[in-house]
């Protein structure tokens, strides 16, 4: 049976440590892996923008001694209306693994259920598998290991990374608490935070949603937040999010409150002067582009692992 990553919960705990431990290893050591996927093509379909996501995968994949096809939705007849059952069962005969970054969900496990190959979600209006196993790496790096730890997400809860955020704490055992504004629209899925828990209570650990952004940031380690304006997003939307959202910017107030050797954590790409001011995000506390860096290596043990090479 083939395997999708298009949630974290597609992978077990152990699978998920694992894959971040082959990361880390990739990491030290890229030499090691530069044959692995020699002679294999990895098809990448884009509906939104990306920096990190396309350029980390293409050379992640050359790397690993493939062919990475970046394919522009606008350009291609799914994007005209071919359906993406056609779409899945013609491309799947010609690639060994697909990616895609899509709006909704629903199409993505669409695109997997008529694929003969592995697919990897590289981001939906719903969950940003691929960022958090990045996160988690980068918090294994600074911090030695998840035990013990309690993360602040402040902002967006109705979030694609704020949701796969939720998922990879509960699957690791760190502490999560997301505070956001109340209503449907700010706040996390219920259906993801449910099942999460079931995570979180097999690891010992706590999954707290509030709306107290005070509440999150006090004695956390680390500090993460996303753009209040996700690609999804309309113009239309700004000034009523900008109104919400602003109580929950990551600022000195709320690194005040956090430990003294907390860490400052976004996907990116940030906004200084609303999710996040300047002198946070371009200060000492920062490892926005340790975490950037590692969507390299964790997307190369994440095709090495669902292609079965690990
Ligand atoms: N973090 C992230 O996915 O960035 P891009 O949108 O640039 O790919
Ligand atoms: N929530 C953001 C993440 C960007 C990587 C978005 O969907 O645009």
């Amino acid at each position: 049976m083939k395997r999708d990553l298009l949630k974290l919960p597609d992978l077990t705990s152990e699978e998920l440590n694992s894959v971040i431990d082959l990361a880390i290893d990739i990491k030290k050591s890229p030499d090691k892996y530069s044959e692995k996927l020699s002679g294999k093509t990895l098809l990448m379909i884009f509906a939104k923008p990306s920096l990190r996501t396309r350029v980390s995968f293409e050379t992640g994949m050359t790397k690993l001694g493939g062919h990475a096809i970046y394919y522009d939705i606008s350009t291609s007849p799914m994007g005209k209306g071919e359906t993406i059952h056609d779409t899945a069962n013609c491309a799947s005969r010609y690639v060994d693994i697909i990616s895609a970054r899509l709006f909704d969900h629903e199409d993505i496990v669409d695109l997997a259920q008529n694929s003969r190959v592995p697919v990897i979600n590289m981001l939906t209006n719903m969950t940003h598998p691929c960022q958090i196993v990045a996160d988690l790496m980068a918090i294994k790096e600074k911090k030695g290991s998840f035990k013990g730890l309690k993360l602040a997400f402040m902002g967006d809860g109705n979030n694609n990374v704020t949701h796969s955020l939720i998922y990879g704490c509960a699957m690791v055992g760190i502490d999560i608490t997301v505070a956001s504004p109340e209503g449907e629209e700010y706040s996390p899925s219920k259906d993801v935070v449910k099942e999460a828990k079931k995570f979180a209570e097999k690891q010992g650990s706590k999954v707290v949603v509030t709306d107290d952004a005070n509440e999150a940031a006090k004695d956390a380690d680390i500090l993460v937040t996303d753009t209040w304006m996700s690609y999804h997003h309309k113009p239309e939307q700004k000034a009523e999010r900008v109104k919400m959202f602003s109580p929950y910017q990551v600022n000195a107030e709320k690194f005040a409150l956090a430990k003294p050797d907390a860490i400052f954590m976004h996907c990116l790409p940030a906004y200084r002067g609303y999710e996040v001011t300047a002198d946070v995000i371009d200060g000492p506390k920062s490892i926005v582009f340790d975490e950037a860096e590692n969507r390299m290596w964790t997307e190369m043990a994440i095709m090495l692992f669902l292609m079965g090479k690990m």
